[in-house]
């Protein structure tokens, strides 16, 4: 049974599709000229401020929204860490920039808060890659494996499973399991569950999702370009493909690639991971150079190029649009809630004690 593979339900070409759509609705919005970006950055802290909200936004969003977070006292972050400070703040609406998937995740945290996002559409491979009909006849049919699912799942994925983790802390909470002599199946990202496989030597049964940036990453035209930086480390997120992990000097979460960044000697990086990390790695590291890792091929054309099309729908005018309308609001089956937030508060408590 061990390593045995579950083929996705949904498969790879209506994804890449969904994104693709997704990335023509975030590329055809018009560019906001710097008179406009003030004018609703002012709107929205008024609004912050008028509403009793606060901004919590992902590393992969757009500079600007990344900056207002921190001007207005909201805070950027990864997935985990953006769950946790909205689970923390006392304000009664959370604004979240970022996926669906972390919208949710705040409102399963906190059911009595209003959670908004400026828009609703905007998805993650992985989350449409794993519908929960076929994961939980999957699991159905593997009564004696610990369900561990990643972050990036839809409420009812959550609410089938007995851990939620997300990349920065999946590889002790797989060791963990193991210790205790689980055997793990995981979902969605393929990549990353191999990863941890190899890592923990853990008995998993994985789900075959994948991310479409993280699975654009070429590991042969990284080496080539590795070649032409010698002085250059090279940060990769577990979400890319094995090649590509292989020839990375760092392998980490989107918070443990920017400690990297800071922390290393080097002065120039190649980084695989979404390019709107580069806003808090440019931060964190001001006199560094920060590469994108090639992405599609030789000669290829990538379909996200480094970018993710859904985190790309967020934008300033929405933003503000969503505050000064009411709209977008999370609503969670209080049924499902019940259920999602055990995985993810076990995962809190774990941390906690780390
Ligand atoms: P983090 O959990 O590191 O924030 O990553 C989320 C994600 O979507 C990575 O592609
Ligand atoms: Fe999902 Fe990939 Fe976008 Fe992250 S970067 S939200 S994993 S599609």
């Amino acid at each position: 049974m061990t390593g045995q593979i579950q083929m996705p339900a949904v498969d790879d070409d209506s994804v890449r599709k969904a994104a693709a759509s997704a990335a023509n609705v975030a590329y055809s919005i018009p560019s906001i000229s710097d008179q406009e970006k003030s004018e609703l950055k002012q709107r929205i802290k008024d609004q912050l401020a008028a509403k009793d909200a606060v901004l919590v936004a992902h590393y992969y969003v757009d500079a600007d929204i990344q900056e207002l977070a921190e001007e207005s006292g909201g805070y950027v972050s990864d997935s985990l860490d953006m769950a946790r400070f909205g689970n923390e703040h006392a304000a009664s609406t959370l604004l979240v920039a970022g996926v669906r998937f972390m919208g949710e995740t705040a409102k399963i945290l906190n059911p009595e808060k209003r959670i908004i996002m400026p828009d609703l559409a905007a998805e993650c491979s992985l989350d449409i890659n794993c519908p929960v009909d076929e994961f939980s006849a999957f699991c159905d049919a593997h009564p004696d494996y610990t369900v561990v699912v990643y972050a990036n799942t839809s409420a009812a994925v959550k609410a089938r499973a007995d851990w939620m983790v997300t990349s920065g802390i999946a590889v002790d909470v797989i060791t963990h399991l193991v210790e205790r002599g689980e055997k793990i199946i995981w979902a969605p990202d393929r990549h990353l569950g191999s990863y941890i496989k190899k890592l923990s030597g853990a008995d998993i049964l994985l789900w075959q999702g994948s991310c479409v940036v993280h699975d654009e990453f070429r590991a042969q035209e990284l080496a080539r370009m590795k070649v032409e930086y010698p002085d250059a480390a090279v940060l990769v997120h577990p979400e890319s493909p094995a090649a590509v992990v292989d020839l990375a000097d760092v392998v980490s979460s989107t918070t443990g690639l920017i400690k990297a960044a800071a922390e290393m000697n080097n002065s120039r990086f190649i980084v695989a991971t979404d390019n709107g990390i580069f806003y808090k790695m440019k931060q964190a590291a001001p006199n560094k150079i920060f590469i994108e890792a090639p992405s599609g091929g030789d000669g290829a054309t990538c379909q996200s190029c480094a970018h993710c099309p859904w985190m790309a729908m967020n934008n300033l005018r929405n933003l503000a649009e969503v505050l000064e309308t009411d709209a977008n609001e999370i609503h969670i089956d209080p049924a499902i809630q019940a259920k999602a937030i055990k995985p993810i508060q076990r995962l809190l408590d774990f941390s906690a004690k780390k």
